[in-house]
Parts: C-alpha cells; structure tokens; sequence
C-alpha cells in the first residue's frame, strides 16, 4: 500500500511522498513503540493516524520531525532523508497537549511569532514575518486577543495559538497530534475551519486524532495502529465512537458481514 507510484516514463514518483517512514522501530525506556512501522503521506493528502492509547501515534510523528531517533528504518521528508533535511519551515508541528500550564507567561503573537523563526535571520521578524504572525492569529479567530497573555486563555483557545504557530510559517506540511483533545465545541469548530482553509490551499496534513469528529470530511485516508503496528491502511473507518476511547485495547470478533470497518479501533 505504501509502495510508490510509478509514473507513466517508468520512474518511481518517489517525489510526490512528503512523508515516508518504512520499517519505523523505535523503543522508549525498553518497550518497543514502533515495531516496523511503514507510513506514507503524499503532497496534498490529509492523512489521519488513528489508534488506542499507547499505540504509538504521538512516538510515530515525534520520530517524523526527528523529536526520536529509529532503531531501524528509515525516514524521508520532501524525499530528503531525515538526518540531511534543514527546511524546517516547510514543516509546521502542532505537539500534543499535555498540560496547559506553561512556565513563562507569553503574549499570543509572541507565542505565534516563535514559530516564524525558522523564516528569519538571526530571529529578526521582517515586515512580511509579522503579517504572516498576524494573518495566523487572525486565522484562529484570535486577532483580539493577539496582546493577552497565554495564561489567560482557555484549554481551547491555547490550542488555537499553537496551531497559529505551526502556521505562521506557512507550512506545506501540516502535523498535528490530537488537536482536538480537550477543545471546547467553540474552538473545534473554529479549528475545523482552519484546517479546511489549509486543505483547500494545498497544504498536505498528517493529523493523530482519537475520533474523526468534525474533522472527518476532510480526512483522504487512515492509518491505525495498534502496540506499534500498523493495522490498517485506506478509508477513514466509520466506526470511531467509543471505542476510540482509552481503555478500549481489547479485541473482539466481529461478524463476518460486518462491514470492514466497524471496530478498527478496538
Ligand atoms: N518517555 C517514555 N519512556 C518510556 N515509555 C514511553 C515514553 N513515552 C511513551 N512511552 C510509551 O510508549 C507507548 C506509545 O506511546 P505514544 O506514542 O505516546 O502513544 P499514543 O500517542 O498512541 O498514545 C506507550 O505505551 C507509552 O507508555
Ligand atoms: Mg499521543
């Protein structure tokens, strides 16, 4: 499934890949996360990584943008190997969130800002710099709120200023881990929204999320994995309700006419 096209001269389209991870193995502590992990996202796909808690989606994107290295297997971004790609700001990167405190109390644009640094030299922002700073904030419906400290917003709107961050680059890939997690209806709309708008600009969208929700539409294809393990690979599976939900690791039979994809998750 993740075997590259072959254009019509007979050469390997390797470079429509904006993503390629085969035979991703990685280990945390002594577990192995990634156990022969092959992932591919194309220019222009929006690609959702779904799975159970601790099946390795957050270590899967981390090891995309270089955050762990691999046992084995190799990584390949804009078809440059990982350990040789510098353009970082073609990559826009949305971590997980994991608590909303943060240590220093920083504006929204000076948060936004950060991530247009890839852009400047020597961190200076240019005119263009702070427009695009502005159009992201603006993005995210946050242009009134551009002066506030972080500290002040919302679990919701902090989400919504470090998906700014990812776009103040104007990134041409677009990774988020669960963006949606702990986001109020308001702001899951309004995230929805932007994500659209970058779908439509052609922005290609890797996005770890535990259901599909509004997002759905826009998804092309999914991959789950499961301890590690890729176990599917195609449409968006429909069912994606409770058993997206933690604690729901266990395995059970389905019935034969069952559609395929009920139960992916589980
Ligand atoms: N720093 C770490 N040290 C050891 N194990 C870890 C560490 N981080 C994550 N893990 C383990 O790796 C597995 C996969 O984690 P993760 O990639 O975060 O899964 P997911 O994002 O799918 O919930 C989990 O079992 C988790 O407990
Ligand atoms: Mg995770």
């Amino acid at each position: 499934m993740s075997e590259p096209a072959i254009a019509a001269d007979g050469e390997t389209a390797i470079g429509d890949a904006v993503i390629s991870m085969r035979g991703a193995r990685a280990t945390l502590g002594s577990r192995p996360v990634l156990r022969g992990v092959d992932l591919t996202v194309r220019r222009g796909e929006v690609v959702a990584l779904l799975g159970a808690n601790g099946s390795g989606k957050s270590t899967a994107v981390r090891s995309v943008i270089g955050q762990i290295p691999l046992t084995e297997g190799e990584i390949e971004l804009f078809g440059t190997g990982l350990r040789r790609f510098r353009q970082w700001s073609r990559v826009g990167y949305v971590p997980q969130r994991t608590t909303a405190a943060s240590g220093v109390p920083a504006t929204v644009r000076e948060v936004v800002s950060s991530g247009r640094l890839s852009r400047t030299r020597l961190g200076l922002l240019s005119r263009a710099d702070r427009a695009a700073v502005d159009r992201a904030i603006a993005l995210v419906g946050l242009a009134d709120r551009a002066k506030d400290s972080v500290g002040a917003l919302s679990g919701g709107q902090h989400q919504r200023v470090l998906i700014a961050r990812a776009l103040a680059s104007e990134p041409k890939l677009l990774i988020m881990d669960e963006p949606m997690a702990g986001v109020d209806l308001a702001s899951q709309e309004i995230l929805a929204a932007t994500l659209r708008d970058q779908v439509a600009a052609g922005t290609t969208v890797l996005l770890v999320l535990h259901e599909l929700g509004a997002i759905e539409p826009l998804i092309d294809r999914a991959v789950v994995l499961r301890d590690g393990c890729v176990v599917h690979d195609g449409p968006p599976p429909k069912a994606v309700g409770q058993h997206a939900l933690p604690g729901h690791d266990h395995v059970h039979p389905h019935a034969a006419d069952e559609p395929l994809r009920t139960g992916l998750l589980t």
